[in-house]
């Protein structure tokens, strides 16, 4: 077994280290591993078109966001507002900032997960105890005027590329919100009521190739704490989502995004959507960028049941809480399989 890792970026770990073991503190117990050749290929994540979302046409597109809501917590959508042009350039600039030299990257580097603006490793290398394949740069995107000084300025373009992607992004988001919304038979604007000003995250994911990828992750098993994610990845397989105790891969499709269900719209649901557990496996011969962006309510939020959807029937799971007191609790619990929503439940009266 390689000994234990000392660089900080487990990509100048794979560059400068040429190994080819994984070191001891990325592997996972037996028990744990990602059992790469039981993965389902039967079952595909369903690809929504929105090119009929603004139109007479409507109803149909919302009931086959219904439908993936209840069934998978996931889909696909092709046909969006986000430009091709504005996701190349986005993709780009992503591979350039991850070439950077070391000493350029590390000038973003941090383990503190309340910065708004840093560059890490892993997933929270505070509390787990094995590491992850993956390093990534997490930036808060919304206001943007908020944020924007805080982002790297190298690549000389990086600001106005991920700007002009964010800002696109944010409309996509705004129209998947209602979508959802009406899905649940609430109104179209509801859930975007909810979320105070609302607030918007993005991580630029980067997985190098990895010498044992049955040993180890780059994001295991976990589900997103926020409201909806919307995935951009490159075209290298990596995500694998949990459906009926099967992990099933999400293979790349050009120009399309997958959609996730957070935490926060399993509580405004009560529990007729899910947040599902998703992870990120690595492979021997090539890297993978992903980038999420988190779309969520600001921290001073309330998030609880939404009322309509609470009935003597169906009584409230959770209890109101902020979302920052969410947000906190996610980032400090020891356990990352420890189901966060567990801890808000709504106590029960009998
Ligand atoms: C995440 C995530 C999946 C991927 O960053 O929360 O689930 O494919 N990423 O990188
Ligand atoms: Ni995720």
């Amino acid at each position: 077994m390689a000994a234990v890792s000392k660089r900080l970026l487990v990509s100048d770990l794979v560059t400068f280290d040429k190994i080819n073991q994984v070191p001891s503190n990325y592997i996972r117990p037996l028990s744990e591993r990602p059992n790469l050749q039981h993965v389902s290929s039967h079952e595909t994540i369903p690809i929504i078109d929105l090119h009929d979302l603004n139109s007479a046409k409507r109803r149909h597109v919302i009931n086959q966001i219904r439908d993936a809501c209840r069934e998978y917590g996931f889909f696909q959508v092709k046909n969006h507002s986000v430009p091709e042009s504005t996701i190349t350039n986005m993709m780009q600039i992503a591979k350039d900032f991850f070439s950077l030299p070391e000493e350029e990257r590390l000038k973003s580097y941090s383990d503190d997960p309340s910065k708004t603006t840093r560059l890490s490793t892993s997933f929270n290398i505070r509390t787990e105890k094995v590491a992850n394949w993956r390093d990534f740069l997490r930036l808060h995107c919304y206001p943007l005027e908020d944020y924007v000084h805080e982002w790297p300025t190298n690549p000389s373009s990086f600001r106005a590329h991920v700007k002009e992607y964010c800002t696109s992004v944010r409309g996509l988001a705004l129209e998947l919100v209602e979508a959802i919304s009406e899905s649940l038979g609430l109104e179209r604007d509801y859930i975007g009521k909810q979320l105070g000003k609302h607030g918007q995250h993005m991580a630029l994911n980067y997985y190098p190739p990895c010498p044992q990828p049955d040993l180890t992750y780059g994001l295991p098993g976990h589900t997103d704490l926020n409201l909806i994610t919307i995935l951009l990845q490159d075209d290298v397989p990596g995500l694998q989502v949990l459906k009926d105790g099967k992990w099933v891969a999400v293979d790349p499709v050009p120009n399309t995004f997958i959609i996730n269900i957070g935490d926060q719209i399993q509580v405004l649901s009560n529990d007729k959507y899910k947040s599902i557990l998703h992870r990120a496996v690595v492979n021997c011969d090539k890297e993978r960028i992903s980038i999420p962006t988190f779309y969520c309510p600001s921290r001073d939020a309330v998030i609880s049941p939404a009322p309509e959807l609470v009935t003597e029937d169906q009584p409230a799971v959770y209890r109101p809480f902020t979302y920052g007191e969410y947000y906190d609790k996610f980032w400090n619990r020891g356990l990352a399989t420890e189901n966060c929503l567990d801890m808000f439940m709504a106590t029960k009266s009998t």
